[in-house]
């Protein structure tokens, strides 16, 4: 790829992303239950997982979501009229693909991520399908404020996969607050959300049969022993996927086959674990169309479009900041 159309910004520098690891493992870890973000997950080799679970039998979003952006990609575009996509946490853009292929006015394309490798990967696809397209990755944190380079609008940001469901409700608020704040008259958000269903088909997409999930999970503690230093040993912690029905969330957790201590070395930390202990890394929240209209409504977005794949297991939304959907319509760019 030449260097005139890829560009990666590091907000998130190495120290300071160390810096938040140490916070998040002495603050989770000192927690009853104990507790880990989910970002941490995604090192080179979690971002590898991520995409063979993508690949899996059981773990249908990814499918669902592609038929929905394969089949509206050009109602998209033409909704949108962006010249510039945003996406945040975009892996390896590999779903994006059938959106940037749709969108004629598109001039930049701006893949945000904290996977430094998997930006890379994505963007040498990208550039290599689409060598007019200027890309301008950062390697960034989603839920800390927005700061996007200059790009020309009307911009798209797209938030895909059902990432907002792996932030707690407070979590979300805050972070549909943030993208509200980075959106101008006419820029619009597409949020991939799945959707409530049968607990048997959500528990099998987060334990699959080959063990592939699992390893995912223990990753985070992998990324630990070599960020801090940590002797977490891998085989002790067994991989549990759990559908919590009052929260309407999947819970993955890690739990302890046997008592153990663990040496967090470079906090100076020793975490106990009683045989059973959990640690939760991840929720994974499932939606209704009420709910996410909610959301959106409170954040000040405003619902345009929602489309669902024909088994109606995933949606994807389209909705503008509140007070720019009048002059996006004048425009023509506005879906009804
Ligand atoms: N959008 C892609 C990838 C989803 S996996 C898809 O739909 O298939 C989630 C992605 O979000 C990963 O690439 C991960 O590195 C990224 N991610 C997770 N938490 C993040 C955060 N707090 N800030 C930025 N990126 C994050
Ligand atoms: C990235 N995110 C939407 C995935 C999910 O389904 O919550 C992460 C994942 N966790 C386990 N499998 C996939």
């Amino acid at each position: 790829m030449s260097s005139s159309d890829f560009q990666l910004t590091r907000t998130l520098d190495e120290n300071a992303a160390e810096a938040a690891l140490r916070a998040d493992v002495l603050h989770g870890l000192a927690q009853s239950p104990k507790a880990l973000p989910p970002k941490w997950f995604y090192d080179a080799r979690g971002s590898a997982l991520f995409e063979e679970i993508t690949r899996l039998p059981e773990y249908y979003p990814t499918r669902a979501e592609a038929e929905i952006l394969r089949e509206r990609a050009a109602e998209i575009a033409d909704a949108s009229g962006a010249r510039t996509l945003v996406e945040l946490g975009s892996g390896s853009s590999e779903k994006t693909r059938h959106l940037i292929g749709a969108m004629p006015a598109l001039e930049a394309y701006v893949p945000v991520d904290v996977s430094g490798s998997a930006l890379e990967g994505a963007a040498r696809t990208l550039l290599d399908e689409h060598p007019g397209l200027r890309v301008h990755a950062l390697v960034a944190d989603f839920t800390k404020p927005l700061r996007l380079p200059e790009s020309p609008g009307p911009r798209l940001v797209a938030f895909l996969g059902g990432t907002i469901g792996n932030l707690l409700p407070a979590e979300r608020a805050r972070f549909l607050a943030s993208v509200r704040a980075v959106l101008e008259p006419g820029d619009a958000l597409l949020m991939g959300t799945d959707l409530v269903k049968d607990e048997d088909v959500l528990v099998a997409a987060y334990d699959d049969a080959q063990g592939v999930t699992a390893e995912f999970n223990r990753n985070v503690l992998a990324v630990v022993n070599r960020e801090l230093d940590a002797d977490f040993p891998l085989g002790e912690f067994e991989h549990v996927a759990v559908w919590n029905r009052e929260e309407e969330w999947v819970e993955m957790r890690l739990r302890a086959r046997s008592d153990l201590v663990v040496k967090v070395r470079s906090l100076d930390m020793l975490v106990p674990f009683a045989a059973g202990e959990e640690i939760l890394t991840e929720v994974s929240a499932k939606f209704r169309r009420e709910g996410v209209r909610r959301e959106l409504t409170a954040a000040g977005l405003e619902p345009a479009r929602w489309w669902t794949d024909a088994g109606g297991r995933f949606a994807l939304s389209l909705s503008v900041a509140v007070g720019a959907a009048g002059a996006a319509a004048a425009g023509g760019r506005t879906a009804s």
